[in-house]
């Protein structure tokens, strides 16, 4: 074995490696997981700074905690390890309310790293993420002066071990995401503005949370994403950056645990409230696009977000006084029925008198 490789099977073997680590700790104690592939992993944690998200209740689904710890571990690698360079960005999509930008706070909250967050939206310019001079009052001068305020990315590449979270970046405009190239190849850039050489910090890392993968498609079987309003397909050599990974709903029996744990709802309404969803969901236009036959196609669908607050919801409908049943269906309207066109609620309620009010 070259050094080179034994340095790499080291760094895999230790996951996350930075001489700035301060604990080194299994997996599964870390993520609170128990799937047997990280029963004999450890993973290092940083010291948190101002920026380390507070740890929330997250439920990680292991293939997505796998492509997470993967990506860790090609910020962490030995200058040379591999003859070429490794990706180091990752494009996380899937529908709304799945979980995408919590998974990143979870991740950063219980490994201690630092996480910026970017929100992007269609009027994001190069200056949202590198900083702008600005017109600033002063305490010790009536007199305003020009100040320049420094963008996420700046502090982010000043943070070791830091995480750049490009929210909703599939609204970009494409060329504002290329100002980015620079970024995401991990190399050092000037700042126009400054004059201004930046050399990112070591074990810095960016993803991208959004609906789409960047090409127009929201992961279903016809390829449109005409659901999430503002998307934009981006340039090739953008998404060439960065490595992918799809996420979409958890399982039923996770959605059961969480409805339980979070929203403090009994176990067989749980499992009602996550059966509808499921059923739900493959009849939604965004995420299945072909609702198959028979199905109608959904306009709306019931995130996790939803399930969890339908769940809190009923709890507090059954407090009242009301009865399980019109807890159920009434809870239900006010998380997101309502929204929904009178020919989606006759299609959600018969799912909802079918598989769950006779169980209840
Ligand atoms: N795996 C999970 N564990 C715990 N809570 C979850 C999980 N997934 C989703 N949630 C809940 O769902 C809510 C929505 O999650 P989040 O905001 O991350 O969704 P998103 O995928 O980023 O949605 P959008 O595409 O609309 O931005 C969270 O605030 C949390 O309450
Ligand atoms: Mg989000």
């Amino acid at each position: 074995m070259t050094t080179a490789e034994a340095s790499v099977n080291k760094t895999v073997a230790d996951i996350v490696s930075s001489a700035a680590h301060i604990a080194i700790n299994p997996a599964p104690a870390v993520f609170g997981t128990t799937h047997p592939f990280f029963s004999s992993m450890t993973v290092r944690q940083f010291a948190p700074t101002e920026h380390t998200p507070a740890i929330k209740p997250y439920q990680f689904e292991p293939e997505t905690l796998t492509r997470l710890i993967v990506w860790a571990a090609s910020v962490a690698l030995p200058e040379g390890a591999f003859g070429a360079e490794l990706k180091k960005n990752l494009w996380l999509y899937g529908p709304t309310g799945c979980g995408k930008t919590r998974l990143f706070e979870a991740f950063a909250s219980r490994t201690g790293r630092s996480l910026f967050t970017v929100n992007c939206h269609e009027d994001s310019r190069p200056s949202t993420f590198f900083g702008s001079w600005k017109l600033c009052g002063d305490s010790t001068s009536a007199i305003p002066s020009m100040r320049w305020v420094p963008g996420k990315v700046l502090q982010w590449a000043s943070t070791p071990n830091s995480i750049l979270l490009l929210d909703e970046a599939d609204q970009l405009l494409p060329e504002v995401f290329m100002s980015l190239n620079a970024v995401l190849d991990g190399v050092p850039f000037i700042i126009d503005e400054t004059g201004e050489r930046i050399t990112i910090a070591p074990g810095c890392m960016v993803a991208v949370a959004a609906n789409t993968n960047g090409s127009g498609s929201a992961g279903g079987n016809g390829g449109s994403a005409t659901l999430y309003k503002g998307t934009k397909k981006q340039n090739v050599a953008t998404m060439d950056r960065f490595n992918v990974a799809q996420m979409t709903y958890l399982p039923e029996a996770e959605e059961i645990q969480l409805l339980q744990s979070l929203a403090r709802v009994q176990p067989v309404i749980a499992q009602s409230m996550a059966k509808l969803a499921t059923q739900v969901r493959a009849m939604f236009l965004g995420l299945n696009e072909d609702a198959g036959a028979g199905g109608m196609a959904l306009k709306f669908t019931i995130t996790t977000r939803n399930v969890l607050n339908w769940g809190m919801n009923y709890f507090l409908l059954m407090q009242m006084g009301k009865n399980s049943e019109e807890a159920l269906y009434l809870a239900l309207k006010i998380t997101l029925l309502d929204f929904a066109t009178k020919a989606e609620q006759d299609a959600v309620l018969a799912v909802l008198k079918n598989t769950v009010i006779g169980k209840a």
